[in-house]
């Protein structure tokens, strides 16, 4: 069914309410790469002073719902979806394929052609919303290629030649 979703600015007054949505040690580590005590508020602000991160909320009767961030890199023409989450009580509904998909899309309205998101291995939650969004699994090559630079062996995504699936 689809989901009335709405892409909005993130607004700092929304920190805390995202925060408040990591439900374990295991989430903060995924979503925010930090330890569950060390997740504050203040953690977005330092991520939103990074240039070329571009944070945005999801809106559902009128309450925030989602948030995630498009990271911009000109230089490439290349735009990456991160940190994505969706609040708890909304999860399952089909929120977060909604919301990965307004992403792309706005993605693609800043210009990018290319869109890729990655996965940590084993998040079928993660792993399907973007699929559901139009995202498409990279080779096995383009992967090892990728992940050469990371700390850890993450699952690429490419948005598909369809686009966003909204
Ligand atoms: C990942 C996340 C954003 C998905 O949001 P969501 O609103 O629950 O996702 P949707 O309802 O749109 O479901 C999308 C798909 O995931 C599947 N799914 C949802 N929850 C699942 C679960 N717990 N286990 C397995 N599959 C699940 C759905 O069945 C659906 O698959 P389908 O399209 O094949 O039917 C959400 O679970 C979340 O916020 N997780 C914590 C933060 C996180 O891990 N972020 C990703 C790391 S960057």
């Amino acid at each position: 069914m689809p989901v009335d979703l709405a892409l909005g600015d993130f607004r700092k007054d929304d920190a805390a309410t995202v925060v408040g949505w990591v439900q374990s040690a295991g989430e903060a580590l995924n979503w925010a790469s930090v330890p569950f005590l060390r997740l504050t508020p203040e953690i977005l602000e330092e991520w939103h002073a990074q240039p070329g991160i571009v944070p945005c909320v999801g809106v559902l009767d009128g309450d925030v719902c989602a948030y995630g961030q498009v990271w911009e890199d000109h230089a490439e023409d290349e735009a990456e979806l991160a940190r994505i989450i969706v609040a708890p009580e909304r999860r399952g509904q089909g929120v977060g394929r909604t919301f990965v998909a307004l992403l792309a899309a706005e993605a693609r309205r800043r210009g990018f052609r290319s869109i890729v998101v990655r996965v940590v291995r084993g998040e079928r939650a993660a792993f399907s919303s973007y699929r559901g969004a139009g995202f498409v699994r990279m080779s096995p090559d383009e992967e090892t290629r990728l992940n050469l630079d990371q700390d850890q062996d993450y699952v690429w995504m490419r948005l598909g030649p369809d686009g966003p699936s909204l």
